[in-house]
């Protein structure tokens, strides 16, 4: 890299941490100390833990490992790092203004050394902290939801945290948004990114052959999805693989996490399925989940112009006109409410809104190398974790682009995730 494109690359690290660190910092604004402390789910960590392990992971990689400095604070090391304490443990904390501090400490010292550290070597790294820190924020976010709806399940009023804006849902949603198919034809396209700001699960770069399928132009709506709950499709084996069904038993469901009656919401995807209940709503239409590839093509290949988006609708950086992420609404957006963002094939609201699940498991690229470490992404590669792609209205920009790869056990449904379906 020569001289001037290093100096704009420190630029830009400097602008993205502090744009990243300003939204994080707004999901905690008001927040209580009980809700900074407590467990909304046994699976998920309390909020104020991700808070403090932002901080830790920051001071790790960025300060230890490359400044060579020592820890900021060693005594929040046990409590803060990620695989020491079991997550029921992780409930005695620090305030809010004393993790706040650990952040504003450490955030110093990193600034001091942006300034002289070789950042052309280590781009791939200060690009990975702040997306750490974006993907943690998304776990605040729905983790915030989870104990707002259990407030209001206990009758109590709003408790002021994360409030979806005015925005939506709208107050009424007569009609129905045909969710047509469009028709992808065979052929090969680029899967995977090179980029810097590519994560070791993205890379390498690769051609990919695709026999030719159909893909939906929005991701099922909870108008389509009430169709299949009303029909009795959470009391029919018929549309249930057997691991679904098993799982199904398990946990004795009905709704979707995040349902709601209100009929405002017909139109909005549907959100808070698990793996197994998207399966089955596609076995009960007689179409199929995408293949992750399947959905990268639909979201990134201009056919066309026989090249390659970084996001649907091209290289502009993502904003509220072209989707719904960042906590910009904080709630589902109606699936058509952003033509501006469709991809080259049409398809709307491939990122932002909701996650989507896809048919396939997280393996790893051809080429692949652990980075920055094999807990991030290799130890995932196990046949057991599903592909989600796209991002949700809670993930942050620098984690949002048609290549990023998100990956759960497909009995969750508490992460914002939906689907849309293929053929
Ligand atoms: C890729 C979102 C599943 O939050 O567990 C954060 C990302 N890895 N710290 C997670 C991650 C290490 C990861 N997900
Ligand atoms: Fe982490």
């Amino acid at each position: 890299m020569i001289l001037k494109s290093i100096q704009s690359c420190r630029k830009a690290i400097y602008r993205d941490l502090q744009q990243c660190r300003s939204g994080t910092f707004k999901l905690f604004a008001d927040i209580d100390y009980d809700t900074f402390c407590r467990q909304a789910h046994p699976d998920f960590s309390p909020v104020g833990w991700h808070l403090g392990h932002i901080a830790y992971t920051e001071d790790l990689w960025l300060l230890q490992r490359c400044a060579g400095l020592k820890p900021v604070f060693p005594q929040y090391h046990q409590l803060f790092a990620a695989d020491i304490l079991p997550k029921k443990q992780r409930v005695f904390l620090p305030t809010l203004p004393e993790v706040e501090l650990y952040l504003d400490e450490v955030r110093k010292k990193v600034f001091d050394y942006l300034e002289v550290a070789p950042i052309d070597e280590q781009e791939g790294l200060w690009r990975f902290i702040i997306q750490h820190e974006s993907q943690h924020c998304e776990t605040v976010a729905f983790v915030l939801q989870m104990h707002r709806n259990k407030a209001e399940k206990r009758g109590k009023k709003e408790e002021g945290i994360l409030m979806p804006n005015a925005q939506f849902p709208m107050p009424h949603a007569p009609f129905p948004i045909p969710n047509s198919a469009i028709e992808v034809p065979g052929g090969e396209f680029y899967m995977g990114s090179d980029a810097a700001e590519a994560l070791d699960n993205e890379r390498s770069r690769h051609l990919c052959y695709l026999e030719a399928y159909s893909i939906d132009r929005y991701p099922v709506t909870c108008r389509q999805y009430r169709e299949f709950m009303e029909s009795g499709g959470y009391q029919n084996p018929d549309w249930w693989s057997a691991d679904g069904w098993k799982w199904l038993q398990g946990e004795a469901v009905s709704q979707p996490l995040y349902w709601s009656e209100n009929s405002a919401f017909n139109n909005h995807p549907v959100c808070g399925v698990s793996w197994y209940e998207a399966e089955a709503y596609c076995n009960f239409i007689g179409k199929r989940l995408p293949s992750e590839a399947e959905w990268e093509k639909a979201a990134s290949w201009d056919a066309t112009n026989q090249t390659y988006r970084i996001y649907p609708w091209g290289e502009e950086p993502p904003n509220g006109s072209l989707c719904n992420h960042g906590n910009n609404i904080a709630n589902t957006s109606p699936v058509d409410a952003f033509p501006k963002g469709a991809s080259a094939i049409g398809c709307y609201d491939m990122l932002g809104n909701v996650w989507e699940w896809t048919a396939s498991t997280f393996d790893a690229y051809p080429g692949f190398e652990s980075y920055p470490y094999r807990g991030y992404s290799q130890v995932y590669f196990d046949g057991k974790h599903r592909v989600l792609k796209g991002g949700s209205w809670a993930t942050f920009p620098q984690a949002l682009r048609s290549t990023f790869r998100n990956w759960y056990y497909p009995g969750v449904r508490q992460i914002i995730a939906g689907f849309r379906c293929a053929k």
